[in-house]
Formats: C-alpha cells, structure tokens, sequence
C-alpha cells in the first residue's frame, strides 16, 4: 500500500511499504503546518524540486536525523553536502532518472526560479514524476503552466499541480495543464500558506469536475489518499 499526504504548501510524504519519502518539507515558519521537522522519522529520501526557502527549509535537519538522502538538481544537492553538512546526496538533472529502492524518479522542467537562501545559485528548478508499484504521481512543483508537460506527464494517474497563484500558476491555468496532461486524479498544493495564495479548493474542485476529465481530490493538511 502506497499512502499520500499533504504536509501543507509544497510539501508531501510518501509512505511504501518498506520506505518514506517526503518532497520539498516546508514546516518550520510555515503557519499552514501542523507537524514539526523532528516529527517526521524513518525517511529514506527527500526530494528537493528548488532552491526556495519555502521548499529546502527543513530538509537539512531532516536527512540529518534520518540520514536520509537528499536528491536535488546538481546544484542544490552539493549545496546541501557542502553547506548543510548532508551526508548523502544524490544530484541529477532535467530529463534524468533515478531508480530507487521504492520506485523511480524522473527530474522534469518547471518554469520558474531558483535561488538558495543564502543567495547560492540553484540551478534550474524542477518537478518530479514518480513510478510506485506501477502508479506515475507528476509534481509539477513551483510552476507557471508550460506545454512540455504533455511530454513528461501525459495520462498519469495523479498529478499534483500549484493552485496558489502569484508565485506559480493560479486555479485557470491549473485547469489548462489538467487538460494538458489527461490526469486521471488532480490535487492542488501550494496555496492557503499565506493570505497572498489563498485560494478556494472547493470552488477549483469544481471547476476541475466541470471542465476537466479529471477526479479532483482535496486534502486537508495531514491527510493522505492510497494510492
Ligand atoms: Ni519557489
Ligand atoms: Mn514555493
């Protein structure tokens, strides 16, 4: 059994029977958060999609308490082995795989920036699609919408796309990279952390049904769906 859950904004964890994995974890300083970073125990790996401090903020304290594996894009991940003191990382690229103990990961674009906290350059930033026990999930991560991801992410069975508007695309082009890509589920992220990407999930889960062929499933944060 494969689980799914909103740790709120850009952050996920993914439970496998045997691992746990969790992207981009954004919880200390984020009032949408109800875990703390020393909470979450038995991680394997943590992906990182950019440099953002709303993405990297907690995944140095975590893969060192875990010693977890940190995989990023070149960049941030021996920025992580060289200034965050992680010692185990494993650095890709765009358009690159990654076979893991729990499935595979694919590195996609993303349209958007990238610049560690300290001013470090980041590289390009990135989305993943996942393979798990035969289930593709595609975070499109911090994004505006941009048609190469039909390439990548054409009829995958989840696809979790920003809503928040702002900073990544809003509810409209959401919509359109729905279509786009023919999900069969959609979840939205990245919104409601701060009153500037609020947004109303109901009223997008709606105009998912309406306008889409897609499932819309909105957690709340800390809930999960079985994959
Ligand atoms: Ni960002
Ligand atoms: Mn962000």
């Amino acid at each position: 059994m494969t689980k799914l859950t909103w740790l709120s904004h850009g952050g996920w964890m993914i439970d496998s029977d045997d691992h746990r994995l969790l992207i981009d974890p954004f919880l200390t300083d984020n009032p949408a958060a109800l875990t703390s970073a020393d909470q979450l125990k038995n991680i394997d790996h943590i992906l990182i999609s950019h440099g953002h401090f709303d993405h990297v903020a907690d995944a140095a304290s975590i893969a060192n308490a875990n010693n977890a594996t940190v995989v990023a894009i070149h960049e941030i991940a021996e920025w992580f082995a060289k200034t965050q003191d992680v010692e185990s990382i494993v650095g890709m690229n765009i358009g690159g795989r990654l076979e893991l103990p729990w499935g595979t990961v694919k590195m996609t674009p993303a349209l958007h920036s990238s610049q560690l906290p300290d001013g470090s350059y980041g590289g390009e930033p990135a989305g993943f699609l996942l393979t798990i026990d035969g289930t593709s999930i595609y975070f499109a991560c911090d994004t505006a919408l941009f048609s190469d991801m039909k390439l990548y992410a054409a009829n995958v069975d989840i696809a979790v796309l920003p809503i928040g508007d702002l900073f990544t695309m809003g509810i409209d082009d959401s919509i359109a990279a729905t279509k786009l890509i023919n999900a069969k589920k959609v979840l939205p992220a990245h919104y409601g952390t701060w009153p500037p990407i609020a947004q109303d999930a109901n009223h997008w889960a709606d105009r998912v049904r309406n306008e889409t062929d897609a499932e819309p499933v909105v957690l709340e944060v800390g809930e999960s769906i079985v994959l």
